[in-house]
Formats: C-alpha cells, sequence, structure tokens
C-alpha cells in the first residue's frame, strides 16, 4: 500500500501536481582503473523511437563541423540505426569487437571527422561477459586520445549495456519527448540509475517539443521529480524541436544536419552542441581532425 501511496505521488509530480518527497537512499561509488582519455556519453531513453540514433549522429556531425573528431559507437547492436542514418555498410561491428576484432579494424569513417563502431543489422548481442565486455572498452580507451568526444548509442531501456558502460564513467544522456509514455519511462529510467546507485547527474534532452515552453515543461517535471523522489540532480541540457525534416533526412540516409543544415531540428542539436562543449571544456580539445581511424 505505502508502496503504491509513493508510485502515485511519483505519478502526479510528472504531471506537475504537488507531492511529498520519500527519504533519501544512499548512492555508490563506482571506479574503474581504465580511464578513456575522451569524455563518453552514453545516450539513453527509457522508451524506443525518441530520437536518440538522429541525436547521436547529428551531434556527431555537429562536433565533426567544428573539426572535432568523434567516435560514435552504436550500442543498439542488431539494429544497424547509425550505419544506416550514414548511409555506410561497415563490415565489422560491436558483436565483432566484444569476440576479438580489433577496434582500430572495426571503425568506419563516414564522414570526416566522425568515426563508427557499427551496431550491425541483426547481429545481436544477447549477454556480455566479462572478457568481452573488457575487450570493447579497454578498445575504447586505447582509440579515446584520437577523439575529442565519444558518443554512444545506446538500446532504450534500462539493460545490462548501460549498466556497464554507466559503470565504467560514461556520462548519461537521457532523451524524452513531450508524450506521457516517453517522459514516464524516462522517468522510470533515472530511478533505475538511481537504484543502482550511480552518482551521476544526467543529461537532459527533449526531442520533439513542438516549441521552447513545452520542452522546458518536460524538461522541469523530470528535473522536478528525479530532485524530490530520487534526490538525483538532472540536468536540462537542451532541446530539439519536432520538425519533419528530421525524417526527410532518415528517407534520404543523408543526416538532418546535413540534408537540411537551416531546419530548426539542426539549429537545435548545434545549441546542444554548444552547451556541451561549454560544460565539458570543449571536450578532448586538441583532437583535431585528420588521419584515418
Ligand atoms: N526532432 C524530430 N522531429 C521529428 N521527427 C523526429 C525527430 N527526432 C526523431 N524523429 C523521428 O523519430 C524516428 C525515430 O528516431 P530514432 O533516432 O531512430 O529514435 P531512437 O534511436 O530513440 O529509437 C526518426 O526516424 C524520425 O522520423
Ligand atoms: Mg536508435
Amino acid at each position: 500500500m505505502a508502496d503504491q501511496a509513493s508510485r502515485l505521488r511519483e505519478q502526479m509530480s510528472l504531471w506537475g501536481r504537488s507531492a511529498r518527497a520519500p527519504e533519501a537512499q544512499p548512492a555508490d561509488q563506482t571506479s574503474d582503473a581504465l580511464l578513456p582519455s575522451a569524455p563518453v556519453f552514453a545516450i539513453l531513453s527509457g522508451k524506443g523511437g525518441v530520437g536518440k540514433s538522429n541525436l547521436c549522429v547529428n551531434l556527431a556531425l555537429a562536433f565533426a563541423e567544428e573539426v572535432m573528431r568523434v567516435l560514435v559507437i552504436d550500442a543498439d547492436a542488431g539494429f544497424a540505426d547509425v550505419e544506416i542514418l550514414f548511409d555506410s555498410t561497415p563490415l565489422w561491428t560491436l558483436s565483432d569487437v566484444l569476440a576479438g576484432t580489433a577496434m582500430d579494424d572495426a571503425l568506419v569513417a563516414p564522414r570526416p571527422n566522425v568515426h563508427v563502431l557499427a551496431g550491425g543489422s541483426g547481429r545481436f548481442v544477447d549477454e556480455i561477459d566479462d572478457e568481452s565486455w573488457r575487450r570493447l572498452w579497454s578498445g575504447v580507451v586505447r582509440v579515446s586520445p584520437r577523439y575529442a568526444w565519444v558518443l554512444v548509442d545506446c538500446a532504450p531501456g534500462a539493460h545490462a549495456f548501460a549498466e556497464r558502460i554507466l559503470r565504467q564513467g560514461a556520462h548519461p544522456i537521457c532523451v524524452v519527448t513531450p508524450e506521457p509514455t516517453a517522459i514516464t519511462d524516462g522517468y522510470a529510467l533515472l530511478k533505475w540509475m538511481r537504484a543502482k546507485g550511480f552518482g551521476v547527474q544526467p543529461w537532459l534532452v527533449v526531442n520533439r517539443a513542438k516549441s521552447r515552453a513545452e520542452a522546458e515543461d518536460t524538461a522541469m517535471r523530470l528535473v522536478d521529480a528525479a530532485s524530490k523522489f530520487l534526490q538525483m540532480a538532472v540536468v536540462y541540457a537542451g532541446w530539439v524541436q519536432e520538425d519533419p525534416n528530421v525524417a526527410m533526412s532518415v528517407m534520404a540516409r543523408i543526416p538532418v544536419l546535413q540534408h537540411a543544415p537551416a531546419s530548426a531540428a539542426a539549429a537545435g542539436i548545434r545549441e546542444l552542441a554548444r552547451w556541451m562543449k561549454e560544460r565539458v571544456g570543449g571536450g578532448g580539445r586538441d583532437r583535431k581532425g585528420g588521419a584515418a581511424p
């Protein structure tokens, strides 16, 4: 009963009604010796289809436009969205690297300054054992000095890959849309992170908002609910407008930043890239582009 009542309070808070905070829970700290030398971001969502892959690919292009090198890892393994969005056909995928293929051999460069470890259509990864994970992560760490940013496009939901990469110190970027399902599932994801003891301040991106006001309202519901009920400081990072150019760009297999560079969606993504740069201090400042992966 008590559990039900507290769940109801959380729900009400998400919809902008008053609710009282429960007791704080203790947080764990995580660490690992293998530290990458570029910031690693895990792009996550509770609900699927909220725009993670498009955001990831276009953020990478926004950084690349400023001659910063970016590594994109498509960790929605088995679903090849990143390579489709870039219209590229990589030979090797994440599952190959988990199985022992060298990271250097597996990377492709679909655009100048953008390197990709592909997800691979149908190349599913059911479970990642410790040894496979070490192979992948040590590969990321090894190549990381070449990049200003590492962006990891994750599968939706709370899953073992997200847990592993967050434990490794990747910073979560949670993507939601203003839809109640996306907000509620986004909150559930934050709750999962809290329950797992990640002492992080996730960044929040609201995609497909009709206006700045709608994006801010969506963000504040989540920020407030996370603060009250999870004692978690969620940071509103930015928003991207609902924009038909995104779907058109997907059909054309040219990311919206290049397909419709002056579009509202492209502007929102560039603004988010600027925000990230300011927040992180320019990513890996010195890693200018040029050489092959
Ligand atoms: N800002 C946006 N405006 C309009 N449609 C969008 C926007 N962002 C994403 N979409 C649509 O949502 C679909 C799903 O996006 P995708 O990036 O594949 O989501 P996810 O990776 O979260 O599953 C895209 O194919 C596109 O048609
Ligand atoms: Mg995706």
